[in-house]
């Protein structure tokens, strides 16, 4: 394991099954990670800082060196001031290749002291992206297995408002249900 922190910065908008198989493998190679949410990443994004914030929490509330965070401005400047010693990015294919490497060699340029290090998610997820899935998800389509229960359910609520009541309403009747026939 290595020692000291890493960061693990994105928009997040929203987690997908990739972003989380990034975050355990981090976790399982860092001493502890740090999940951060740049805070001004997109003019209209789809879920608030506070609802990603409330996802992930619930994604990486069994990974005891993870923690969440967020930042505004440069994320060289964010990871100097928790003492991040290292920035952990997800390449999923050649095509993240180029934007991954400029990216990096530009935050090496304004922080030489920082490494970037680069994971490959499950290539399950090698073609996920938050992007992608708010696509789908807005056109109507199937997101289960692109993203975790908890966002696929978020993503109904924000589509659909009518969503949330009827989905209240499915669940007070199997409790019914269940009550009846445990009687
Ligand atoms: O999930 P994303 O959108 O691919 O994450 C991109 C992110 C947030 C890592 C990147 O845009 C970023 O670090 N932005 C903060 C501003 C900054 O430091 N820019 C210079 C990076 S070269």
């Amino acid at each position: 394991m290595n020692k000291g922190i890493a960061v693990y910065p994105g928009s997040f908008d929203p987690p997908t099954n990739g972003h989380l198989d990034l975050i355990e493998r981090g976790s399982k190679i860092f001493e502890e990670l740090v999940v951060a949410i740049l805070r001004n990443s997109e003019k209209s994004p789809m879920f608030s800082v506070a609802e990603r914030i409330e996802m992930l929490r619930t994604l990486t509330a069994g990974l005891k060196n993870v923690r969440l965070d967020t930042f505004d401005g440069l994320m060289v400047e964010f990871a100097k001031s928790i003492d991040a010693k290292c920035v952990l990015r997800g390449i999923r294919a050649i095509s993240d290749y180029e934007y991954e490497l400029q990216m990096a060699l530009m935050n090496r340029k304004l922080e030489p002291t920082l490494e970037t290090v680069f994971m490959m998610p499950a290539d399950k997820y090698s073609y996920v992206s938050s992007r992608l899935v708010r696509e789908v998800a807005q056109a109507g389509g199937p997101v289960r297995g692109l993203v975790p229960d908890v966002v696929e359910q978020k993503l109904l609520e924000k589509l659909d408002p009518a969503y949330k009541l009827r989905h209240a309403r499915e669940i007070q009747v199997q409790g019914r249900r269940e009550k009846k026939r445990k009687k």
